[in-house]
């Protein structure tokens, strides 16, 4: 017989029911090891707590308790030196876990897994990863928002042209651009925090699918775990990865928010537009075009976005059609999970560097955006503010920019000449002037952003408060 959820003679977890081992490819198939070993930490803790809860209820001695929480102490001294041994029975962590305490622990540690399945300790584990690790996204993204806000500060009324179409439109300033992605970022950390709250319920004690005949005490190994609430139903307790799937929704959003501000980047660095160069550090070279400078992070950002798409409709589709309680496919909730945190904390962490550290070039937006067909509204406007309808003023306009591109002169020249517009008028047209008047609340002008950014501060101070993490000092 070969590998599988053993004791600490090699034998099966279930080896009393079973009259022969389990094959080869069984175990090959169904192992989870390879990538469910990141939860031990919270499978020791699990533990920690559950052993407290069987002393509790008279169900271990307290020298019984004693040589098993020396044990795990053990273990986990181990774990974290890298000298624990796994062996080729260790069919999941849970497994190798269990096994090294009984080794140690001797006959006591064979009493570890009472009342407690592998189910409820999973769905545990697995939560207390989630909270701590969906909470350090959380951190990274306000990282990235603190760098948006610091160059959005440095940038001061530098302006580049706002699209729509990616035509050119109209002005904005170049700190209005970036808190743009800034307050998206805000509603990531703010649906990061919220998934949390939702997934602070312990499930252990719901044992296999039916919680317990034995004394034990939901509530106890809740508190203990700093969970704000046991399961209410068992059944729920072990099937319900609600968490896993919003994580991974939660985490495509900023991965699809992610690739947006890449794919900018990648127009923004490009030779067309020309309004950014990125650090050597943060860019790649070509093997064969020496003159090339590449956004590989950039477009990873955006590449990427697809894997992170294809876990959460993975997981929906494991889940669709999954009768209560726990079945094996629920084991397939982690490789996407922890694929997705991995990828989006690289993203966060890249993309921050290569923001942190790029050029901008004002003179290339500022020359992009003066063209004076992106006054073209403020034209109109003018007209509006001197009774004319909106309208017929769109059209005085929009004939005059028809003219200008026809080739009949500089459409300031045109406005000067206009019985309606004329050169008070023309003045609207001068380089610079557009994004000025751009004054009302939450605009792209030089007024309303100054607001804007004492309020991402404080967006930003709240959030790091909810986090319960100090602001960094810069
Ligand atoms: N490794 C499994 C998982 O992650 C937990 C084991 C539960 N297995 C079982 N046969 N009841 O879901």
């Amino acid at each position: 017989m070969s590998g599988a959820p053993n004791d600490e003679s090699g034998r099966t977890l279930w080896h009393g029911r079973f009259e022969a081992g389990p094959a080869e490819e069984l175990l090959a198939y169904t192992v989870s090891l390879p990538f469910d070993q990141r939860l031990w930490p919270d499978d020791i803790e699990g533990s920690r707590a559950h052993v407290s809860g069987l002393a509790r209820a008279g169900l271990l001695t307290e020298s019984e308790r004693d040589s098993i929480m020396a044990a795990l102490t053990a273990v986990e001294a181990e774990l974290t030196a890298g000298t624990f041994v796994f062996v080729a029975t260790d069919e999941d962590i849970h497994t190798a876990v269990e096994r090294r305490v009984t080794e140690l622990a001797g006959p006591a540690g064979g009493k570890l897994h009472t009342g407690r399945s592998r189910n409820d300790q999973c769905a545990t584990d697995l939560r207390l990863w989630c909270r701590r690790e969906l909470r350090a996204v959380a951190a990274r993204v306000l990282e990235l928002q603190e760098t948006l806000l610091s160059r959005a500060r440095e940038a001061g009324d530098t302006y580049l042209p706002g699209f729509t179409h990616l035509q050119r439109a109209q002005p904005v300033l170049l700190a209005h651009h970036l808190l743009a992605h800034g307050w998206a970022l805000s509603r990531d950390v703010d649906r990061l925090l919220d998934t949390v709250a939702r997934l602070d319920v312990s499930p252990l004690g719901a044992g296999a699918l039916a919680g317990s005949s034995l004394p034990l005490d939901p509530q106890f190994t809740s508190d203990l775990l700093g969970f704000a609430r046991p399961f209410e139903n068992s059944l729920d307790a072990v099937s319900d990865r609600d968490h896993v799937a919003e994580a991974l929704f939660v985490l495509s959003l900023i991965g699809v928010h992610l690739s947006r501000l890449g794919e900018e980047w990648v127009l923004w660095t490009s030779d067309e537009f020309g309004f950014a160069r990125l650090d050597d550090a943060y860019s790649t070279g070509s093997s064969m075009l020496p003159q090339k400078k590449n956004p590989d992070i950039a477009e990873l950002a955006r590449g990427k976005a697809g894997r992170l798409v294809g876990n959460l409709t993975g997981l929906l589709v494991t889940l669709k059609g999954l009768p209560l309680a726990y079945n094996r496919d629920l084991q397939e909730d982690k490789e996407p999970l922890f694929d997705s945190v991995d990828q989006v904390s690289l993203a966060l962490g890249a993309l921050n560097g290569m923001i942190a550290t790029a050029v901008f070039v004002p003179e290339r937006m500022q020359a992009a955006a003066d063209a004076p067909t992106l006054a073209a509204t403020d034209l109109a406007e003018w007209l509006v503010q001197r009774g004319m309808p909106f309208r017929e003023a769109h059209a005085v306009v929009g004939a005059l920019v028809r003219r200008s591109l026809a080739g009949e002169g500089a459409l300031a020249d045109l406005v000067r000449a206009d019985q309606a517009l004329g050169p008070e008028a023309a003045a609207l047209v001068a380089p610079g002037s557009a994004v000025q008047r751009r004054t009302t609340r939450g605009g792209a002008g030089p007024a309303p952003v100054r607001m804007q950014l004492e309020r991402f501060v404080a967006q930003i101070a709240a959030d790091r408060a909810r986090l319960g993490a100090p602001a960094p000092t810069r």
